[in-house]
């Protein structure tokens, strides 16, 4: 892979890279597409990486489905595709390990410990040895995207990180690799989630402020839903990620909720153009 990567860079492409754990999506196609406007050659990854996943988390049964995913991606345009194996990422002694701190630990970091030590570590990794130009991620893991920005700016890497918008079902649901565990119950229930979102985005364009308000009503369309148990509902800034008092600046709310044995998470976007006081949401 540094081989090609090398002879791509030697020959003045612009390198782009979509990085996945497959099982893909119309929202990691979307990625390529982005990627396919703005480089030649389009790099993707697959690799489940073991080192972001908790002791009691779905690493095992975690989907792979490597032929679908091959031929999605070369129907996409995907030039080359990498795969490498656990032992070759992490061979014995690995003992390195990149990881940003004070936002890894809070969210989904609470939540999830280790996690993102192991997202940064495989997502920096990647890099080295695709050395591309511009990398693709998805909004939807919204504290991964930032989390990685920070390595790259903090490490100063040769990578521009480029973040794309959510991709949704017809009827509002993330698109996630992981909504293939729901039942079908839980599958209905599930769109509660962009409910909750769309719920708090009416009462901002209202002109709504307040935080914990807003959090109690997105509680409120969540709690409603009984096979649903919510980890957060919060809102953050958009650069800090700190809890703010009132959304006066461009932010995100962030929500994660367990229908079942599932964890699904969402968010929406809320972009504050220049010199205007109304927000675009993305949602
Ligand atoms: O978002 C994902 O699919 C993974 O966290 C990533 C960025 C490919 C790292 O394993």
């Amino acid at each position: 892979m540094k081989e090609a990567a090398r002879q791509a860079r030697t020959e003045s492409r612009i390198v782009g890279f979509v990085p996945t754990m497959g099982a893909l999506h119309a929202g990691h196609l979307s990625l390529v597409a982005r990627a396919k406007r703005d480089c030649d050659p389009v790099i993707a990854s697959i690799f489940v990486n073991p080192k972001q996943f908790g002791p009691q988390e779905d690493f095992t049964k975690y989907p792979r489905t490597l032929e679908k995913d091959a031929e999605k991606f070369a129907a996409a345009g995907v030039r080359a595709l990498f795969l490498p194996e656990a032992p070759e990422m992490y061979p014995m002694g690995f003992a390195t390990y990149v990881s940003v701190e004070g936002l890894s630990e809070r969210l989904e970091g609470r939540t999830r410990p280790g996690h993102f030590r192991g997202v940064t570590t495989v997502v920096l990794k990647l890099l080295e040895i695709v050395q591309p130009h511009f990398a693709y991620f998805g909004r939807k893991d919204a504290q991964q995207a930032k989390l990685i920005s920070t390595m790259a700016r903090d490490l100063n890497l040769d990578t521009e990180i480029i973040l794309g918008p959510i991709v949704r079902e017809s009827d509002g649901l993330a698109m996630s690799s992981r909504n293939a565990y729901l039942t079908s119950e839980e599958r209905i229930a599930a769109t509660v989630l962009h409910r909750a979102l769309a719920a708090a985005r009416e009462e901002l364009a209202a002109g709504e402020r307040d935080a914990a308000r807003l959090q109690s009503s997105i509680r409120r369309v969540l709690d409603a839903e009984p096979l649903m148990k919510i980890d957060y509902a919060e809102v953050v800034d958009v650069d800090s990620f700190e809890p703010v008092a009132r959304v006066t600046s461009s932010s995100y709310i962030l929500l994660a909720a367990y229908l079942g044995k599932t964890r699904l998470i969402d968010n929406m976007f809320m972009e504050l153009r220049d010199g205007s006081a109304d927000f675009t949401f993305h949602l």
